[in-house]
């Protein structure tokens, strides 16, 4: 939730924060802003709408100025107004912030500084925070890294911030706490600050990644300089990145999101690659191998996750029951948080994020890690913030993605969620070797069978067309298809804003069937396995009240074939591999509905792809 960027050093900074901006617009795309420092003043610009919007309100327009701070917003305290849009700049105007996530004590705080004399513009949380700093400078005669390192020891809540004060114009200064910041340190004494790498990658693979309540000063002259809000000195800690600049470009693809689709052949493979070899039967995951003991002796696995990463974690619950015999419960991050869950000895807590900021998964972890529990983390974000807060884990290593709509970190995840479980299922001997070795050769396979049913595409645009203007749909599934009913019908709401519910199948009795009618579409995966014929049984219940069915099904499949109004193949696979296959023509569907009906599918409205408030 919202992009946060800043530039100090011998170039210009415009061009890098506007570019900056517009890599990470995934973040929130409601309104924009900038601002540089020139001879002691601010060239400040902002605006609703997007990062283009500000481009457009800039063009021609003084940007001068070697540092300076930018922001992309994802409305939290007030609507998305030029007003509200940062930077926001101090009441005497010598100090401009920009800041990600939530001052939980913004009111209290405000209130006290209006008794002294503030006078607040907007209805941001973010204001206040940059009159209190001012306030604190005025009072203490402070400078600015002490009066925000002073500033955070007071806050309560979620931020990352960069400061700059117009008469220092050698000096940034930022800090963060539950909301990401990395610091890239580029040659000729360039520095680069962003909520993640992408902004600068281009420029430096150097970068120091802040910690929670930590604050940094960095100087034109001194260099990088880091204290946590104790006042404590940090040494900073330089990092290497692996990331590659066509990684997070759109590569001829109209968007992202497409993009992202038809790349998962080769993001499953690599969430696979290295890990399973077939030759030699072997099967490493190094983050279950280096706690074995802990994996043996399991009593309970419980998943937590939000929106995709969650649905994920239901195609998990199955794979973990079935293959390593150890119970799974799957749970909203949201929801386990606050409920006082019993943590047993024995318990596996296992966060499945994307993004690897995920403010209510990040709380869930915190929770179970008080509460005794084994945490392990399946991100994608290599060295996010989830990653660190796990005691092991598992990258998916599917590449930025930067569709706010998840597509190839759900196959990923799930990969990577059914390497642990063969893995943790041949430690504790609960599957035979006979069948481990067909399941590696399956999933090896499964690369191979995605970019099979990309070919679908031309078939599956032209079932949007059909069903683009309808106002519902239902989406079914039984045993590892539920979950990609679920998914289904979350990725056609997100993007194409029309309502959607998944469902599974047998469920459909009590109650969603009083929604069928000849206007209601109903996408069925009807794949042939486990429960087949019941899902047969089902298809049979729609089309006898006149619903359409659009189904898919294994290849060369005739009996759901003759019953559906449309029906899309996918390759043979094992039940348990259903979940990979059969969600893409579903992506599909959801990007050309949204595409037919004129809608942002990379950024889809009051959506934001990194959710760091709760
Ligand atoms: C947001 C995104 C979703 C994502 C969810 C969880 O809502 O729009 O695509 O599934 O957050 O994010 P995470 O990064 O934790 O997987």
């Amino acid at each position: 939730m919202c992009g946060i960027v800043g530039f100090i050093g011998s170039q210009q900074a415009y061009p890098i924060l506007i570019k900056g901006l517009k890599r990470l617009e995934y973040r929130g795309y409601d309104s924009a802003g900038v601002a540089m420092i020139e001879n002691q003043q601010f060239n400040q610009y902002k605006c609703k709408g997007k990062v283009a919007d500000l481009e457009s309100l800039v063009k021609g327009k003084d940007v001068d100025g070697t540092v300076g701070i930018g922001h992309t917003r994802w409305a939290t305290h007030g609507v998305p107004n030029d007003v509200n849009a940062h930077p926001h700049l101090s009441g005497d105007g010598q100090l401009a912030l920009i800041h990600n996530g939530i001052i939980e004590n913004y009111a209290t705080l405000k209130e006290a500084l209006i008794e002294d004399g503030h006078v607040f513009k907007s209805d941001t949380d973010t204001e206040v925070l940059v009159h209190f700093i001012e306030d604190i400078m005025a009072k203490t005669g402070s400078d600015l890294f002490e009066a925000v390192r002073v500033a955070l020891c007071e806050v309560v809540g979620a931020y990352a911030i960069v400061v700059m004060d117009r008469r220092f114009p050698d000096r940034l200064v930022c800090a963060k706490k539950s909301s990401p910041l990395v610091i890239g340190i580029g040659t000729e004494g360039d520095y680069f600050i962003a909520s993640d790498a992408t902004p600068f990658i281009e420029y430096t693979k150097n970068v120091v990644y802040l910690e929670d309540e930590e604050v940094a000063l960095i100087d034109r002259h001194s260099g990088l300089k880091i204290v946590t809000i104790q006042n404590q000195q940090k040494d900073p800690y330089i990092q290497e990145l692996e990331m590659k600049l066509e990684a997070i470009e759109k590569g001829g693809y109209d968007s992202f999101m497409l993009k992202e689709i038809h790349e998962q052949p080769r993001s499953i493979y690599d969430s696979i690659r290295g890990r399973l070899n077939l030759n030699h039967g072997m099967l490493k995951m190094s983050g279950i191998d280096r706690h074995e003991e802990i994996w043996m002796n399991a009593n309970r696995i419980i998943i937590v996750a939000c929106g995709t990463s969650w649905h994920a974690g239901l195609v998990a619950e199955y794979l973990f029951e079935e293959f390593a015999r150890i119970p799974t419960e799957v749970e909203y991050a949201s929801e386990f948080r606050y409920r006082d869950p019993i943590i047993q000895p024995g318990d596996i807590v296992i966060a499945i994020s994307q993004s690897g900021e995920t403010a209510d998964t990040l709380a869930a972890i915190e929770l179970a890690k008080d509460k005794g529990a084994f945490i392990f983390g399946v991100c994608n974000v290599v060295g996010s913030t989830i990653s660190r807060a796990t005691h092991s884990g598992a990258y998916t290593h599917a590449g930025p993605e930067i569709g706010v709509a998840s597509t190839k970190a759900f196959t990923a995840q799930v990969a990577v969620l059914y390497l642990i479980a063969l893995s943790v299922a041949d430690k504790r001997g609960t599957i035979t070797k006979e069948r481990l070795h067909r399941l590696m050769a399956e999933l090896t396979s499964i690369p191979d069978k995605v970019e099979e049913v990309l070919k679908t595409n031309a078939q599956v645009e032209t079932i949007a067309e059909i069903y683009k203007n309808h106002r519902n749909a239902l989406y079914l599934g039984r045993g590892y298809s539920f979950p990609v009913a679920l998914e289904g019908a979350l990725k056609l709401k997100e993007i194409s804003y029309i309502h959607a519910e998944g469902y599974p199948a047998a469920e459909m009795k009590h109650g969603p069937i009083a929604l069928i009618d000849e206007e209601m579409p109903v996408f069925v995966i009807a794949t042939q396995g486990h429960s087949y014929e019941k899902v047969v049984s089902n298809i049979q219940e729609v089309k006898a009240r006149k619903g359409k069915i659009i189904a898919i099904v294994t290849a060369g499949d005739k009996t759901v074939s003759e019953l559906a109004d449309h029906s899309i193949e996918i390759p043979k696979t094992d039940d348990s591999l259903v979940p990979i296959v059969s969600v893409i023509p579903l992506q599909l569907l959801s990007y050309h509905v949204a595409v037919m009906r004129g809608c942002n599918v990379d950024q889809p409205r009051n959506l934001a792809k990194s959710v760091t408030v709760e």
